[in-house]
């Protein structure tokens, strides 16, 4: 608890022309951000995925520390680099073995996921997706010209298995059955996985982890591990790295990481890969040399070490409490008052994926509409079409819990129970 007044979870950070594409697009025309709010509402970022927290001040040490050095010429990674991310994945993820050379730095996890694509796969070929998925894997694959197969997660009532709650509170599953069909055949050999899985919060177990390897293993397939989220869990929950599934995970997943999501760096850049198999890595590594433009920035060092120290766990730890309670806070509050809205309990992320399909149709609304109203009131959520959520929004909970609320009262008196029901 001390480490929750140690650190500034609280504030209203003014982000404001400070380089934030959160605040700063809302109410620009032509992309994808959120309208700008009406008269008398201030906009609430709830849609970008970074935070408005304060970065660990380790971070912003360990950067003003190398800034006070005048010069920033050509440099390679120093061996500290290797040891910060070996320890963090030690203490974070109880991976135990990992070596510097299995490590490499990757500029953005969708970049490492396109050099992985490149050594693994043609042009056209059939690559297995989880949908829900995030909107960064479906764009890659099809701007690169690869053929997306999507594997619908099922939307089912929790399982002691599953680590889910028995009874009727929804829960996001694999659908074994339908993977194993497609990747039979279909002739897949790679999968793109996400874990924790974003935008469905599911910390998958190490069971659902093997189940699904069984399948990769039975039918040859590679899996491309984007485990950006693995740091941001809910209590209880433990992140299981993919590659200490089994020997075959280990020597066919392409693990991608980064301090990013974690430490609210995404504008520094700054992402690493981890391959055991020395075939795929000298692959991987080599189709990332061609284009040039995988090079580390000296400063995105400086910050992975100021965050993967002990007091960036520490302030993690915090962090980590305060977003429980956010999650906390918002599930009870939607299950509570917002009929025809059901939602499963996120494990993972900040983001909640709420399902209002019963709602749009009780109030004849479509996503777009219902999301606009959300909007009017400068509830800057996104919906979740582009995440193949045909009538979920998007919410990101990574903000002071005074804003979740005022945004939650938002929702309450001006979208969900705002709006007459149709005459019949
Ligand atoms: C699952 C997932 N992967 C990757 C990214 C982006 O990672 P990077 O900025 O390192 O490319 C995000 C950002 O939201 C994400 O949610």
């Amino acid at each position: 608890m001390e480490d929750m007044q140690k650190y500034d979870f609280t504030s209203i950070l003014d982000r404001h022309g400070q380089d934030a594409l959160a605040v700063d697009e809302i109410g620009a025309p032509g992309g994808f951000a959120p309208a700008a709010p009406e008269d008398g509402f201030d906009a609430i970022p709830m849609w970008v995925a970074d935070m408005n927290f304060p970065t660990a001040p380790s971070v912003q040490k360990a950067i003003m520390e190398r800034t006070a050095h005048p010069a920033f010429g050509y440099f390679r990674p120093r061996d500290a680099y290797y040891e910060a991310i070996i320890r963090w994945q030690r203490e974070r993820n109880g991976v135990s073995g990992l070596t510097p050379d299995c490590i490499g730095y990757e500029n953005g996890v969708l970049g490492g996921l396109l050099s992985a694509l490149r050594v693994l796969c043609s042009r056209g070929d059939s690559i297995l997706l989880h949908t829900p998925a995030y909107v960064g894997f479906t764009n890659v694959l099809r701007g690169s010209g690869y053929h997306i197969v999507e594997s619908p997660l099922l939307y089912q009532a929790g399982d002691a298995k599953s680590g889910g709650p028995e009874g009727a509170v929804p829960v996001w599953h694999m659908d074994y059955e339908d993977m194993e069909r497609k990747i039979r055949d279909q002739h897949i050999h790679v999968v793109v996985f996400c874990s924790p899985h974003n935008p469905c919060g599911r910390v998958w177990s190490r069971e659902e982890l093997a189940q699904a390897f069984e399948i990769f293993e039975k039918y040859e397939v590679t899996v491309i591990s984007d485990e950006i989220w693995s740091d941001l869990l809910m209590p209880g929950k433990v992140h299981i790295a993919l590659q200490s599934v089994s020997e075959y995970a280990k020597n066919h997943t392409v693990a991608l990481y980064a301090p990013s999501k974690t430490f609210n760096l995404a504008g520094l850049v700054g992402s690493y890969h981890i391959i055991y198999n020395r075939t795929l890595r000298e692959r991987v590594r080599r189709e990332a040399a061609l284009t040039h433009y995988n090079e580390m920035n000296v400063l995105s060092m400086h910050a992975l070490l100021g965050a993967y120290s002990p007091e960036g766990a520490k302030w993690v730890d915090a962090l980590r409490r305060v977003l429980a309670g956010n999650v906390r806070y918002a599930v009870d509050y939607i299950r509570a008052h917002f009929d025809g809205v059901t939602l499963a309990e996120p494990e993972g992320t900040y983001m909640l994926f709420p399902d209002c399909g019963q709602w749009m149709l009780d109030h004849g609304k479509s996503q777009r509409e219902l999301e606009e109203m959300c909007w009017r009131v400068g509830v800057a959520l996104q919906d979740g079409g582009m995440f193949r959520g045909p009538s979920h929004l998007r919410i990101n909970l990574a903000l002071p819990l005074t804003r979740v609320q005022e945004a939650m009262e938002r929702l309450d008196r001006y979208v969900f129970n705002a709006c007459p029901q149709p005459a019949p």
